[in-house]
């Protein structure tokens, strides 16, 4: 079936799939220019246990918002519960492992079993609503589990990404208060078991964490402490319990992302607003019927994982595809191999995965049958033509609508994107804002820019349901990331412009956040990073484009002692990275030099830097510099 026709440079739904989608004309967009109204109605579509009083409310200060006041609502509720009078029987989690083997299938009955005990045991240990649960899992059916047994019972759960370091655990336990960690004894990558409890261990270290409850999964032989749990065992033991359903604003989950000081913020996203947004978001966007096998590629560490690959396919009772896997074992076509095995219909991933494919060859996908393939979405960076190109006609056969969605992980479900019934998919493009979301491009000084200039990507209120509501512990860092630069408007911090058809074009962060392979870093964090190391007097890190990552961390680094700059020192200083953040952060390239460009207050000028590591031949303005004279040496060093 073609699901698209083209129009010179632009693709629209065919009638086919104007026919098949949920929407496919103007009356979502047209409902949601009243936003209090478009969202009341469809928050209706969730399971409240209490309806709300009121549906929006705006405190004095912008962010402070509430969405659905009153009403009282259970995450784990909706995505289980719900789900069992005429879905118990269908598949709601297809798990794939890396390693041939068997899979498991969990319908919605099975996993409403498993969460209703594994709450019961969390209660049990002593967790209440509201407390802290660390999650540091891979992608195995237990992080589903483990993340609805805490929305099951009121407990906030903060997931770690599994491939960060153990002290970047140990930090967002701490910062959490974490009262239990949740953790396996490894994973597999490329074949080889990892031992995730080592670092896990590294993490719990010196917290104030109650227990450590460890899934057992690739048998590796772990140390087993005083404070440990097997996952089985409270599984096996745990009475199935109830839900406990909350006020509306109350928290759900934290997770830590980066944003342009040393130290990850954690994101608090709210319950009812943000499970409304991942619902609609996640039915729209993808238009997900109830025949539909959605697979979104994002580790479940990150807030796609979170959104697309639980929360919201499961609260629409959809079937939910996990692949705990790198994408290229044992070879370039695994995941092509996936989607025809499990007659994946709509596929989520990143335009980093995309270019990493194209290289690896036309030759992999070309060996499957992917004509189960319906709808193609993209996340986590601007795409290029080229790989949306390739995506559309390789992956998916012409026929398929590539759906680019913009959002953030404070923004907990997506924004801008084209519907796929409604269209326009025109490569570079993400489309226009959500119905019932309102953004806008503003200059320096908070005036919306006209269509065709690029500027400030800014929301205005009504905010939307999903966004966060805080940062964990830190309001004061939440006013200033978020609200201070506009008053009134949600600061993205990512640059845009409107085009004259109103669709919206990304053009990236406008701050000092980096997208490595659609990881988001901070050069901050990096730096803090690397000064930790003993040899170490000061780094700089900027961001240079990479053909398949996007972006890569590159570090020009001041040694204490210039004469013990080595390769071996590089070595080094890549474990010590790998070691406080994790692999995901590693500098692709490392510079020993004698000084950085320094404005004359001693501020690093990273502009000049950036434009170096580009190879720009015009570096701006440098005559404000400190040390005018560094720029030279660098551009032969660097070249
Ligand atoms: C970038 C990921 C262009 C953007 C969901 C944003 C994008 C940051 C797109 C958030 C897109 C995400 N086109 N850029 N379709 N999607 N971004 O928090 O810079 O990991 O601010 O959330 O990714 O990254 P985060």
């Amino acid at each position: 079936m073609n699901w698209i026709k083209q129009e010179g440079k632009i693709f629209w739904p065919s009638e086919d799939m104007k026919k098949k989608a949920w929407v496919s004309d103007e009356s979502y967009y047209e409902e949601g220019k009243d936003p209090e109204k478009f969202w009341a109605k469809r928050a209706e579509e969730l399971d409240w246990k209490e309806k709300w009083t009121k549906i929006y409310e705006q405190g004095k200060d912008p962010g402070e918002f509430k969405w659905f006041l009153g009403g009282k609502i259970n995450a784990s509720h909706n995505a289980l519960d719900r789900h069992l009078k005429d879905k118990g029987d269908k598949v709601a989690l297809m798990w794939v492992p890396e390693v041939p083997g068997e899979g498991v299938k969990l319908t919605y009955r099975q996993l409403h079993e498993k969460v209703s005990r594994f709450a019961g045991s969390l209660k049990k240990l002593g967790v209440q609503k509201g407390d802290r649960v660390s999650i540091y899992l891979p992608m195995i059916p237990e992080v589903i589990i483990s993340m609805l047994a805490c929305a099951r019972i009121g407990a906030i759960h903060s997931v770690c990404f599994s491939a960060f370091s153990g002290e970047s655990l140990k930090d967002r336990i701490v910062d959490a208060e974490a009262k239990i960690l949740i953790t396996a004894d490894g994973y597999y990558r490329k074949g080889k078991p990892i031992n995730l409890k080592e670092s896990a261990d590294i993490g719990a270290e010196g917290t104030n964490l109650q227990n450590v409850i460890v899934v057992q999964h690739t048998k590796t032989k772990v140390n087993f402490n005083k404070k440990d749990i097997w996952f089985h065992d409270l599984l096996e033991q745990g009475n199935p319990t109830e839900p406990e359903f909350v006020e509306s604003n109350e928290p759900l989950f934290i997770l830590y992302t980066s944003g342009t000081t040393g130290k990850p913020k954690g994101v608090i996203h709210d319950t009812g607003g943000y499970l409304t947004q991942a619902y609609w978001t996640t039915k729209l966007d993808f238009d997900l019927h109830d025949e539909d096998i959605f697979w979104c590629t994002a580790d479940v560490g990150w807030v796609t994982g979170h959104t697309y690959g639980c929360y919201g396919p499961l609260s629409l009772g959809a079937t939910l595809f996990m692949f705990e896997g790198a994408p290229n074992y044992p070879d370039e076509g695994r995941w092509w191999e996936e989607i025809e095995k499990n007659k994946i219909t709509v596929f989520y991933t990143a335009p980093t995965a995309i270019r990493m494919f194209m290289k690896f060859g036309d030759e992999w996908p070309k060996k499957h049958n992917l004509e189960s393939l319906r709808i193609l979405g993209t996340v986590g960076e601007p795409i290029n033509e080229e790989a949306w190109m390739w995506y559309l006609n390789v992956i998916g056969g012409g026929r398929c609508p590539v759906i680019d969605t913009w959002w953030q992980t404070e923004t907990g479900g997506t924004l801008i994107n084209s519907l796929p019934g409604i269209g326009p998919f025109i490569p570079t493009v993400a489309g226009r804002c959500f119905p019932g979301t309102h953004l806008m491009i503003v200059d320096e000084s908070g005036s919306e820019v006209e269509k065709g200039r690029t500027g400030y990507l800014v929301q205005k209120p009504p905010f939307a349901p999903g966004m966060l509501r805080g940062v964990w512990k830190n309001p004061k860092k939440y006013f200033e990331s978020y609200w201070k630069r506009f008053p009134g408007l949600y600061d993205s911090s990512d640059g845009a412009m409107i085009r004259e058809d109103g669709t919206i074009r990304l053009t990236g962060r406008v701050d000092d956040v980096m997208k490595v392979a659609g990881h988001r870093l901070s050069t901050a964090e990096l730096e803090n990073a690397i000064d930790e190391h003993p040899l170490v007097r000061e780094a700089a890190i900027v961001p240079k484009p990479h053909d398949i990552k996007g972006e890569v961390p590159v570090a020009f680094i001041i040694l204490k002692d210039p004469s013990k700059g080595n390769e071996d020192l590089k070595k080094d200083i890549v474990k010590h990275v790998d070691k406080t953040i994790g692999p995901t952060a590693r500098p692709s390239e490392i510079y020993f030099v004698d000084d950085v460009p320094k404005t004359r207050s001693g501020k690093i000028m990273r502009r000049i830097l950036r434009g170096l590591v580009k190879g720009d031949k015009n570096l701006g303005n440098i005559t404000t510099l400190m040390n005018p004279e560094v720029v030279e040496k660098l551009k032969e060093i660097v070249h």
